[in-house]
């Protein structure tokens, strides 16, 4: 069967990068009806990082009304909290006996994520991206959709499945070689303030990103106050693509609207920031306001999004469950 995975950390709020790179594809692969989808919330992978455990269970349900919001249907996808299915952990503990300290140790986000510091960093945030191979594998996942950032990450999930089928497979593929589903411009939308960096909720300034959760008056004010150049938008790709402001409004707006950068450039080459932004920000709350205001109302009741993710990880583990079992024989368990 072609089944997906995918996930999000509940750590603060949703922003567009998430939206356009992740969620908005989600919705799309299940709603095209030929996959099995999991989408997880993963609060596992969120005390990799310093936290408030008081704040966390709110900040799951939170993350889960988003994705219900974009159009997540629990009916067709089983939600679900990662700490919920603990055959997650499990085969984690399995699979970072089958990943190597070499391949760890290559991942970038580890280096950006450690700082400076990694004398300080947790073992967990090391051998983060073993919990996301097993995340993935223990429901022999076929299609990943992530954002751009992910790709490295997906990498040594291949490299852990292909390493343990042939460790252990006696030539069976016993886990699929998954994967990855990133496309198109929302794959990687970067800060309002930089062109260079990503948007992201680790950002200092809250003008850097669209929450999904901000009001129509404050997506438009961002998207006034976004950092751009001075001159019109040009007429070819090759001259958007040296001006990284201008390719991530232009990339933003495609996104948003299912069309090629390309497509977007003939409507507005140039036109100047003064056309083309209030045109952005008329699409943006346009897309977003929709979700914003369906999110508002999920949160508030926090006893149907506890019925769905009970349900959810009960669906989840039903098809965990067999593949962790197979698992701990082929490897040589006791029990
Ligand atoms: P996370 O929570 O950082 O991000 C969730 C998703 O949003 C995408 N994304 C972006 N896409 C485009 N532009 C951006 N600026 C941007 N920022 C974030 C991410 O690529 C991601 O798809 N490790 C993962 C969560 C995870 C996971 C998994 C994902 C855990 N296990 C298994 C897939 C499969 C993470 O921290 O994503």
């Amino acid at each position: 069967p072609k089944r997906i995975f995918s996930g999000m950390q509940p750590t603060g709020q949703l922003h567009l990068g998430n939206y356009l790179g992740a969620l908005k594809n989600w919705v799309a692969l299940q709603d095209e009806g030929s996959f099995e989808c999991f989408y997880c919330v993963v609060d596992m992978h969120a005390i990799t990082m310093p936290h408030d455990p008081k704040a966390l269970p709110g900040a799951v349900r939170a993350a889960a009304a988003a994705y219900i919001a974009a159009g997540v249907d629990p009916a067709k996808s089983a939600l679900f909290a990662q700490s919920a299915v603990p055959e997650h952990a499990e085969l984690a503990w399995i699979f970072n006996c089958v990943a190597r300290m070499g391949w760890a140790e290559r991942m970038t986000q580890f280096k950006d994520k450690a700082g400076k510091d990694k004398e300080r960093a947790s073992v967990g945030l090391f051998t983060y991206p073993v919990l996301m191979a097993a995340d993935i594998l223990v429901y022999k996942a076929t299609h990943v959709p992530v954002g751009d950032d992910q790709k490295q990450h997906l990498e040594l999930c291949r490299d852990v499945a292909a390493r343990f089928n042939r460790d252990y497979g006696d030539g069976e593929m016993i886990f699929p070689i998954t994967e990855p589903v990133i496309q198109g411009p929302g794959a990687r939308i970067m800060s309002l303030r930089d062109g260079l960096s990503k948007m992201s909720k680790s950002d200092v300034s809250d003008n850097s990103r669209i929450n999904l959760h901000d009001d129509a008056d404050t997506i438009a004010k961002k998207i006034r106050k976004a950092k751009t150049d001075p001159e019109p938008l040009p007429d070819t790709m090759e001259a958007l693509n040296a001006r990284p402001e201008a390719t991530n409004l232009v990339g933003i707006y495609a996104a948003l609207t299912g069309r090629t950068k390309a497509d977007v450039l003939a409507e507005f080459a140039g036109q100047g920031f003064g056309v083309f932004k209030p045109a952005l920000a008329d699409v943006a709350v346009e897309y977003l306001a929709p979700i914003s205001d369906e999110f508002r109302r999920l949160v508030a009741d926090q006893a149907e999004i506890d019925r769905i993710l009970t349900d959810g990880a009960e669906r989840a583990r039903t098809v965990a469950a067999p593949v962790l079992k197979q698992a701990k024989q082929v490897i040589g368990y006791w029990s």
